[in-house]
């Protein structure tokens, strides 16, 4: 079998199991699927003010390391209330980047089972030893911490980007009482949504001083591209010595720093304690609630999912549902496990009760 047999032969398992993935152009449907929470990137001032187009021209450990990117990721850790941070040119990276060269061989690491593709690439890629964790299972967690070598990194994500729902970030923090261990937060679905200005839920919580590193993205609520790593100044020395998706890389274009220089600002001017989209989310339950289903995961956060086992069905009622002018996207296994196949709905703060009301309406005959 030559080399494209062989690709030939793995594609064509996706299509026996319906779960080939294939690139769809955005489609001008009523959002319901983007990360766009706070409907940002819809604001197109970002993109007139954003200043110059050209690229960064260099790494930025040689000529990609402009004055205005240094002075961002000062703002950037007083924002979060971080000693330093460094920014990576996307989230993907940020995760990749931090856990390949922190966790040294003689090291273990703790992840949550249910943790972003980002972060499990990066943990295969350091020498450590590593563990998964079951999600959101403190006392799982803990047996796990009775035996581990080295330093140890625990890595959780403060909210989860498939199911919506919290990490008990609180109750880990105590657990660093009993057990030493470094805890890495990745706050991806978290920036721009909680604390008071959006820092995340460390900062919500006060915690962040407990917290070894933060990841931020800023493709998310904050509706524009790149993610930052947060901590200790020697944390930020060390990456920018050994983290390869952060040397080997042209630096993000100034176009990019001047927009999330924006965003930030953006955020400065918002009252997050009048979101809409929190109504919407209590409306999305109350409503939910009434069709009485077998299997949703219960979330505070903008992300719902409603369980629809098996792509094939989960498929079907989001060609449905798009249909009816609702762009809900599917998310099949192997993305998440089988049998746990889901409709991922984001509610944004641009999304209105009526189009919530149809939305469940079209769905209640779907199901
Ligand atoms: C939890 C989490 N971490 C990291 C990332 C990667 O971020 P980015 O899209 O900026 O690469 C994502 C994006 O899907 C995510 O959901």
């Amino acid at each position: 079998m030559n080399a494209e047999q062989s690709l030939q032969l793995k594609l064509e398992k996706r299509i026996q199991e319906n779960a080939l993935r294939d690139l769809k152009t955005v489609n001008g449907l009523i959002d319901f699927s983007s990360n766009d929470y706070l409907g940002f990137s819809r604001d197109f001032s970002f993109v007139e003010h954003a200043g110059g187009v050209g690229g960064s021209t260099g790494s930025r450990l040689l000529t990609g390391n402009t004055i205005e990117v240094v002075e961002l990721e000062v703002f950037i850790a007083e924002y979060h209330k971080a000693d330093a941070g460094l920014l990576y040119n996307s989230g993907y990276d940020a995760n990749i980047g931090l856990l390949s060269c922190v966790p040294q061989r003689g090291d273990t690491v703790i992840y949550d089972e249910l943790s972003h593709a980002s972060i499990i690439d990066g943990i295969r890629l350091c020498k450590a030893e590593s563990f998964k964790f079951k999600h959101n299972n403190v006392e799982h967690l803990e047996s796990r911490l009775q035996s581990v070598k080295g330093n140890v990194y625990v890595v959780v994500e403060s909210v989860y980007s498939m199911d919506g729902d919290f990490s008990p970030l609180e109750e880990l923090v105590s657990l660093k009482q009993k057990f030493d261990f470094n805890l890495i937060v990745d706050e991806a679905h978290a920036t721009g949504l909680f604390g008071k200005k959006g820092e995340g839920r460390c900062v919500e919580l006060n915690i962040q001083n407990q917290i070894f590193a933060r990841v931020h993205t800023y493709g998310k609520a904050m509706g524009c591209h790149g993610a930052v790593v947060l901590g200790s100044s020697i944390l930020k020395d060390y990456l920018v010595n050994f983290s390869r998706s952060f040397i080997y890389t042209t630096a993000l274009p100034i176009s990019s720093v001047a927009t999330i220089k924006m965003a930030y600002e953006k955020m400065i001017d918002i009252d997050f304690s009048s979101l809409i989209y929190r109504d919407l989310v209590n409306l999305f339950k109350e409503k939910i609630k009434v069709l009485n289903l077998a299997y949703s995961i219960p979330s505070c956060s903008p992300i719902q999912t409603i369980i629809v086992s098996g792509n094939d069905k989960v498929k079907h009622v989001a060609d449905g549902l798009q249909k009816s002018l609702f762009d809900v996207r599917p998310i099949l296994s192997p993305t998440v496990p089988k049998g746990k196949e889901r409709l991922r709905i984001c509610l944004h703060e641009f999304n209105t009760p009526s189009e919530v009301e149809s939305l469940i309406h079209i769905l209640s005959k779907l199901l």
